[in-house]
């Protein structure tokens, strides 16, 4: 079985792109069959256009209410028959009730370190911290906000005179080479039926 997978964005869409050129190599486990996107003026829309992948606003602002967003979205996904999504800068807290439909077929990507970390402004934190490193995972979506099993993580330096910028920039370098990685080993871990293993945990990457 291949996996049908949808991508949700909100913004420039950059990690989505780096998971259409992944999916392109012949021994992907998945292809990347939908983009939808919660605002209507993402950047990655047209990237997606361009790579030939059916893509769509849902914008939230059109819907009463999160239920409603959610149930368009839902709707958008079962009409593409998608059986796996991505989250790609997604800007929108999706509800228990819509994250546990996806249970295990429902992937994240944070630009920290989890559990370090967590919610906005995450490169202002780092450097508030004063760590060394920092890094992005890539893990499942839960119910509780960048709290799910962790697939895989990448670590950069954080180097003297950064800024949230400078630092943004290096980790989505990491982001670019992760997601496509991570996202192929939780494919084939669940294809084959096996447990993911702790091998799963273990991908890193050093960037400079
Ligand atoms: C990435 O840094 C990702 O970690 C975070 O949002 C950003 C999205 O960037 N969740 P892009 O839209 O993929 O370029």
């Amino acid at each position: 079985m291949t996996a049908r997978i949808g991508v949700l964005i909100s913004g420039r869409g950059s990690n989505m792109a780096a998971l259409i050129e992944a999916a392109k190599a012949e021994d992907f486990p998945g292809s990347i069959e939908l983009v939808l996107s919660s605002h209507d003026d993402a950047g990655g829309l047209a990237l997606a256009q361009t790579a030939g992948v059916p893509s769509k606003a849902v914008p939230r602002h059109a819907y009463k209410d999160k239920s409603a967003f959610e149930a368009a979205l839902s709707a958008e996904l079962e009409r593409a028959d998608i059986n796996f999504v991505c989250l790609a800068g997604f800007m929108r807290v999706l509800s228990g009730d819509f994250v546990t439909q996806w249970t295990g077929r429902i992937l994240n990507i944070h630009p920290s370190l989890l559990p370090l970390f967590r919610g906005l402004n995450v490169h202002e934190q780092v450097l508030e911290a004063g760590v060394t490193v920092s890094g992005c995972t890539v893990h499942l979506v839960t119910p509780d906000l960048d709290e799910g099993p962790i697939i895989g993580q990448a670590v950069v330096p954080v180097k003297p005179g950064d800024t949230p910028d400078t630092l943004a920039a290096r980790v989505q370098k990491a982001e670019h080479l992760l997601y496509p990685i991570a996202l192929k080993s939780c494919l084939e871990g669940a294809i084959s039926g096996e447990r993911q293993s702790l091998q799963l945990n273990e991908i890193l990457l050093s960037l400079r």
